[in-house]
C-alpha cells in the first residue's frame, strides 16, 4: 500500500467501524495486561462516545473503503496526550501507524505545542519501536504500584531494575 491510497480525515462521531476497531484493541489490550476476558459491548460503546468528549480530536485513516486505524487526541493545558491509536491487524507494517502519529503530531504543533506524549505498556514493543522510530524515546513519568501477581517481569528504567 503506497500513502496515495490512504486519506486521513478528522472524525466526528462513532462508526461500526470505529467500534470493531476499538474490540480488537481492547482485546490486546487485555492480553498485554494478562487479562482474560473478552471487551464487553458496553465498553467497547462507551469508549466510542468517549472519543467524542471534552477536547478530543479523533483521526481515521481510510483506503476510501474502510477505515484501517485512527487516533484519539486528547488536549489538556496546552498539552496533547495519544489517548488511542490502533491500526486493524490486516493493515500494519505499512505505515498507516506512522501516518497517524505524524498527522497527531502536526495537529499538536499547529496548536502551540512541540510534541505528544503517550502512555505505552511496557510490553507493546511495537509501539514502543515504533515511536523510537519518530525520536520519541525520553521517558516522561513512571507509573509505580504495588505487585499483586508473583508473575512478573523486569525492565531497566535508567539503571533501576523495576518489576512490572
Ligand atoms: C502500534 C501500531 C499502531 C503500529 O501501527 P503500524 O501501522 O503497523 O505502524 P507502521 O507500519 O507505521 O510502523 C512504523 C515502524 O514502527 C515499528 N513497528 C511497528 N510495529 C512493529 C512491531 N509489531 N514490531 C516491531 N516494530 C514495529 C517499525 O520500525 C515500523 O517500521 P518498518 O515497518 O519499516 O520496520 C499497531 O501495531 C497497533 O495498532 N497495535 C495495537 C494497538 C496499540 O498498541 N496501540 C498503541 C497504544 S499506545
Amino acid at each position: 500500500m503506497r500513502e496515495a491510497n490512504l486519506a486521513i480525515e478528522k472524525l466526528t462521531h462513532p462508526t461500526d467501524a470505529m467500534r470493531r476497531l476499538i474490540r480488537a484493541f481492547r482485546s490486546e489490550l487485555n492480553a498485554l495486561n494478562q487479562i482474560d476476558e473478552p471487551p464487553t459491548d458496553h465498553a467497547v460503546k462507551d469508549d466510542a462516545e468517549n472519543f467524542f468528549v471534552g477536547q478530543r480530536t479523533v483521526f481515521g485513516a481510510s483506503d476510501y473503503a474502510s477505515l484501517l486505524g485512527f487516533v484519539v487526541l486528547k488536549e489538556e493545558a496546552g498539552v496533547f496526550w495519544l489517548d488511542w491509536m490502533h491500526v486493524a491487524a490486516s493493515a500494519r507494517r505499512r505505515g498507516v501507524g506512522s501516518m497517524l502519529f505524524n498527522h497527531a503530531e502536526r495537529h499538536a504543533r499547529k496548536h502551540g505545542a512541540d510534541k505528544l506524549f503517550i502512555y505505552v505498556h511496557p510490553d507493546n514493543t511495537g509501539m514502543l519501536a515504533l515511536l523510537a522510530k519518530q525520536g520519541y524515546d525520553a521517558l516522561n513519568l513512571i507509573e509505580v504500584t504495588r505487585k499483586t501477581r508473583t508473575k512478573g517481569k523486569t525492565l531497566d528504567v535508567f539503571g533501576h531494575r523495576l518489576r512490572y
